[in-house]
């Protein structure tokens, strides 16, 4: 059963904050380049980063959150919202598009932490549903989405050349 560390406080990246959110989403592409190598993030994606911080962290349609445990960020979770083209009637839906703990503060509810906020913050803005991707070997995370709710809707299916 998780344990939530009972100090553990869910708050927006600010700009001092971002080399550290930048470890955790380094640590998140490394991880899951083991599953695909499509993961594996380009040389210069800290710039990247950067630059989509600079450009969305006033957005209301973009998350960038860490979670905290005294002083250290333990955990990153990234949303934002996509419009699809006129041609589809629902069109604005919303991605969690990076979710990482730190490995050794895992199974004490920080994830889940992160992804009640998101939750939250997603009705306040009228959204009815988050979408995600996660890599099918990835079991650890497909059971924790499993356990908050997230239903399987589609696959990615891929032919190698
Ligand atoms: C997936 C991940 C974010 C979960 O973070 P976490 O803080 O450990 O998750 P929580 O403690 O909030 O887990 C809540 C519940 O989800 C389930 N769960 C979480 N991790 C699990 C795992 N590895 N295996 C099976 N169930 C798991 C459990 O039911 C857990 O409750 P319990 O501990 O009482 O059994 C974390 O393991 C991680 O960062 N993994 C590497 C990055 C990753 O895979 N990100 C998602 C990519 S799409």
């Amino acid at each position: 059963m998780s344990d939530s560390p009972p100090d553990v406080r869910i708050l927006p990246i600010t700009p001092q904050d971002l080399p550290r959110a930048a470890e955790l989403f380094h640590a998140l592409h490394t991880f899951n380049a083991t599953f695909d190598p499509r993961f594996t993030l380009a040389d210069d994606w800290p710039t990247h980063l950067r630059a989509a911080y600079e450009r969305t962290r006033d957005d209301p349609d973009t998350l960038w959150t860490l979670a905290w445990h005294g002083e250290e960020a333990v955990g990153l979770l990234l949303a934002q919202a996509h419009l699809d083209p006129p041609i589809f009637r629902h069109r604005r839906w919303l991605e969690l598009s990076a979710l990482y703990v730190e490995p050794s503060y895992r199974r004490h509810g920080v994830a889940r932490l992160l992804v009640e906020y998101l939750q939250a913050w997603a009705r306040q803005r009228g959204f009815d549903a988050i979408q995600l991707y996660v890599s099918a070997a990835n079991t650890g995370a497909r059971q924790f989405y499993a356990r908050q709710g997230f239903e399987l809707l589609q696959e990615i299916w891929r032919y190698r050349l």
